[in-house]
């Protein structure tokens, strides 16, 4: 119990920055006080005293107005921040390194028996005033946005924004063009992870540009050769030149330079 409020200490340290003591954030942070008044409610519920859970829950409520369920499971180094208007269901789970701000909600949306109160898996953050209903997961370090009302299984790593929550995946190129350019570099088997990320290596620039010309002569040479092949069935082979812009030759001119430095520096 010792290591484990330790742990729980440690771990405002880690997540809030207005934390200067142990004694500070053992005396004023009525996350940490509903979370000590939760285990040894839990450990009650466990142990059939049910009303005395309940009734140790009533008074952490009160003393914090933190509502925590002493059916609840909470993981380590849980963090409720602020704590205020925070309510968690009875059949809500909580993975370790868990973070939840003011107003937050773990609710049912049904009044029957059994799992109604969400799963958050390790790592997760919820904003302020987040409402997250039902029994379902939100997936492992996923972000829940302030405000956010979130009816449906959240992925992991991902941030769920608004009413209804809309998802959010870091990793999802931002818009049409990237998405375009990521497809072609797989489907020729390149290896689109350095090639399609923003960064000014002129390398990797110059890679950018000639994929998008590869793939653009390509489909011009696709139509020439079935309008071509139409008149004249023989036909197997044709070239069809598009200059590049100023500024995709400076790209070229400046990977050449590149290569060429790189060439030197090897053989020194
Ligand atoms: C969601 C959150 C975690 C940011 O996550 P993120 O993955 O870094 O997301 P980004 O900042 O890149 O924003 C992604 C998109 O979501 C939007 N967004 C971010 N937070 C939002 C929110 N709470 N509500 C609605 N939309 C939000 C952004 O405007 C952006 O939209 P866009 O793609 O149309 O430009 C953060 O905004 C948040 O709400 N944190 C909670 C903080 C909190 O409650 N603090 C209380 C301290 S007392």
């Amino acid at each position: 119990m010792l290591k484990q409020l330790r742990e729980d200490i440690k771990a405002v340290f880690a997540r809030d920055p207005a934390a200067r003591n142990t004694l500070e954030v053992l005396t004023t942070y009525p996350g940490i006080h509903a979370l000590i008044m939760h285990r040894i409610a839990h450990e009650l519920w466990q142990k059939e005293c049910k009303g005395s859970a309940r009734l140790l829950s009533s008074f952490s409520r009160f003393a914090t107005g933190i509502e925590i369920h002493p059916g609840a499971k909470i993981g380590r180094r849980f963090f409720i921040d602020h704590g205020m208007g925070v309510v968690i269901g009875e059949t809500a789970e909580i993975g370790d390194d868990v973070t939840l701000y003011h107003g937050v909600t773990l609710g049912g949306t049904t009044w029957n028996k059994g799992k109604r109160h969400p799963t958050l898996e390790d790592g997760v953050v919820v904003g302020a005033g987040a409402k997250i209903l039902g029994p379902f997961t939100v997936g492992k370090n996923s972000k829940v946005g302030s405000n956010a009302v979130v009816t449906k299984e959240v992925p992991p790593d991902t941030t769920a924004v608004g009413n209804p929550a809309r998802f959010i995946t870091k990793d999802k190129p931002k818009d049409d063009e990237e998405a375009r350019r990521r497809d072609y570099a797989e489907s020729i088997g390149f290896q689109p992870y350095a090639a399609t990320q923003d960064q000014s290596d002129p390398i990797l620039d110059g890679m950018r540009v000639l994929l998008d010309r590869i793939q653009h002569n390509e489909k011009r040479m696709n139509t020439l050769c079935q309008r071509l092949s139409l008149l004249d069935p023989s036909f197997k082979k044709q070239h069809d030149e598009q200059p590049f812009s100023v500024e995709e030759l400076k790209i070229i001119e400046d990977v050449r330079r590149e290569c060429e430095a790189q060439g030197t520096q090897s053989k020194a």
